[in-house]
Formats: structure tokens, sequence, C-alpha cells
């Protein structure tokens, strides 16, 4: 099996290099890539790349991702999240490959308490649930073998997440405010990959595993209830915190470009059915994640 991987350096992108490598021959790419393209803002190029390595299955992992940044950006957001997965789809759909894909939760409106469904009503509030979800249609008409993950919440050892901007802060500030009525589910990079892999090789098998599946860690929280638990964890493993008030608030005070769904809940009993999974506790993860960090604190 051939796979072509886009945006090998973004959290997920980096835990894909490592999951995907025991499926077959990986090619990875990033946007800065030299031998082929692997620009999603150079569609000719991309589709050339596609066209010159005819993989088996292409992994998507590049997106326009700055949530604020892409309501003044509205054209870039959606040439990378709608346009290109556009001709993604179509160039796969046409190799007969499977194109696999990740989306998000802020397709949805955050109404509610409930955990969202696959088939629910989709009502984005800002520009980039809007492309995401303009891409995810895409993917669904133009290409038959397709993995669409919606996740949430997402973070990795790697690079910037809350949990370091949470310490960081702790250490320099006595008191902090949180926001505490948005609620989700903080979903490891690692179990994005992981399951990723698993399902890919299911789905080679068994094309009518086909579809839209929303993939999440277990349990759920708020961004403050997130906080309190890094700090606890930090406590515990000696790192000296300037911390000594946390404060919750709402997200009405603490406004931002664009605006945020209050329930970012997935309901993921579809993917683990139809994959044989069980998806671990947020908290799991992300205990894991701090120990691997926790060094730079002490
Ligand atoms: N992060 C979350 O909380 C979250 C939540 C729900 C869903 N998702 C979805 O999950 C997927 C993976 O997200 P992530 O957290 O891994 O995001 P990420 O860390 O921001 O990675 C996105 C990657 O896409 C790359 N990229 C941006 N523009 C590109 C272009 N024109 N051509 C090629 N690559 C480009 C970025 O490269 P540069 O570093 O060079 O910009 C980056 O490596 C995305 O589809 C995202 O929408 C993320």
């Amino acid at each position: 099996m051939h796979i072509l991987l886009l945006g090998k350096n973004g959290q997920v992108g980096w835990e894909l290099q490592r999951a995907l490598a025991p499926l077959g021959k990986l090619t990875a790419l990033d946007r800065h890539a030299t031998d082929y393209c692997g620009d999603l803002a150079n569609p000719e190029g991309l589709t050339q790349t596609i066209r010159a390595l005819k993989p088996d299955v292409i992994v998507n992992a590049a997106a326009y991702t700055a949530v604020d940044k892409a309501e003044s950006e509205a054209e870039q957001a959606r040439q990378i999240n709608a346009d290109s997965v556009t001709m993604l789809a179509r160039e796969a759909e046409a190799l007969g490959a499977w194109l696999v894909h990740y989306s998000t939760d802020y397709v949805f409106n955050g109404e509610g308490d409930i955990p969202w469904q696959e088939n629910d009503v989709t009502a984005p509030l800002n520009v980039y649930g809007a492309t995401k979800l303009a891409g995810e249609l895409a993917i669904q008409h133009h290409c038959s073998r397709h993995l669409i993950f919606r996740t949430s919440w997402v973070y990795a050892a790697r690079g910037n997440n809350f949990a370091k901007t949470m310490l960081r802060l702790a250490s320099e500030r006595s008191e902090l405010g949180v926001i505490n009525d948005q609620i989700g589910a903080p979903t490891g990079a690692e179990l994005i990959a992981d399951v990723t892999a698993h399902a890919i090789y299911r789905a080679m098998a068994q094309p009518k595993l086909t579809g839209l599946y929303h993939l999440a860690a277990g349990g759920e929280t708020s961004w403050y209830d997130y906080a309190c638990f890094v700090f606890e964890q930090a406590r515990q493993a000696g790192v000296k915190l300037a911390l000594t008030q946390l404060n919750p608030i709402l997200t009405s005070a603490y406004p931002t470009p664009a605006s945020r769904p209050l329930n970012s809940r997935l309901n993921t009993t579809k993917l683990q059915t139809a994959f044989g999974l069980e998806f671990p506790h947020w908290q799991q993860g992300v205990k894991r994640m701090l120990t691997e960090i926790m060094e730079q604190y002490q």
C-alpha cells in the first residue's frame, strides 16, 4: 500500500508519520516539500503530485486551523479547507484511492448539552467551521471511498498546546481566568493517528466502512476543569506555580473574532462500533502528554 500524507508537521500529521509507517510505503509532505508539491494553496502542483505518485490512500492532515484569523482571511481558509479538498476528492476518485480527512465539531452551532451525532444538523458559527463543512461535503460528493473524522480540542506534546500555555501563565501570574462554559473532550493527536491507521487497515478490506465518523477521547470537561487537572498534575510532579487563584469565566466575557460553540461534545459510538474500538478517557492521554512535557517546568 502506498500512502500519501499531507501536512506531515502538524499536530496530527506528525503522529501520523509514526502511526502510518507500518501500513506500507509512506510519502509524507508538508507545504515546503521540494521533491513533490505538498502545498494545498497550490492545487495544480498538488494534482501533479497525486498523478505522479498514484497513492492508494491520501491522508490529509493539512488545514487552515487559525480559527480567529480565518474571520479576516476567509478566502485563504476556503481555498485550503474546501477548494483544495475538493480537488483531492476528485483526484482520489479518479485513482480509485481512499481519501482520509479530518474535520471538526465547529461544523455545529454548539447548542444544547447532548453529544453531537454524525447526522445532526450542521450550522457553523464561524468561517473556519464553514470552510471545514464545505470540505466534508465535497469529499462526500466526489469521492466514494473516504474516511472523514470530526474531532475536537486536539493537543500534542510537540508544539504549543493549552496545557503548556496554562503552565507558563501559572508560573508567571498569581491569578488566571479560564473559560468554564465550553464543554468538550481534549483529544490527543496520538489517539487520532492510531485510530486512523487502524481504520485505514480495516476499511481497505471492507470498503463499506466508508463514511463520516466522530473521533474524540472519552468523558467531557470544560477548559476551566481541564486547567485544574493540569495544575493538579503539575503540583503532584513537584512543579512550583505562582498561581494562587483560578477563576471560571464565561465565553461571553472573553470576546474573540470567531464565535466558538459551547457544546463541543461528540458522540463517538458509530466509530467505536464500526471499527471495534474503545476510546480512553481524556485524562489518560493528557496525563501522558504532561509526563512528556513536565520536565521543562520542574
Ligand atoms: N487543533 C484542533 O483543536 C482541531 C480540532 C478539530 C479538528 N481539527 C482538524 O484536525 C486536523 C489536524 O489539525 P492539527 O491540530 O494537526 O492542526 P495543525 O497542528 O495546525 O496542523 C495543520 C498543518 O497544516 C499545514 N498547512 C497549513 N496550510 C497549508 C498549506 N497551504 N499546504 C500544506 N499544509 C498546510 C500547517 O503547516 P504550517 O505549520 O506550515 O502552517 C500544519 O502543519 C485539521 O483538519 C483540523 O481542522 C483540529
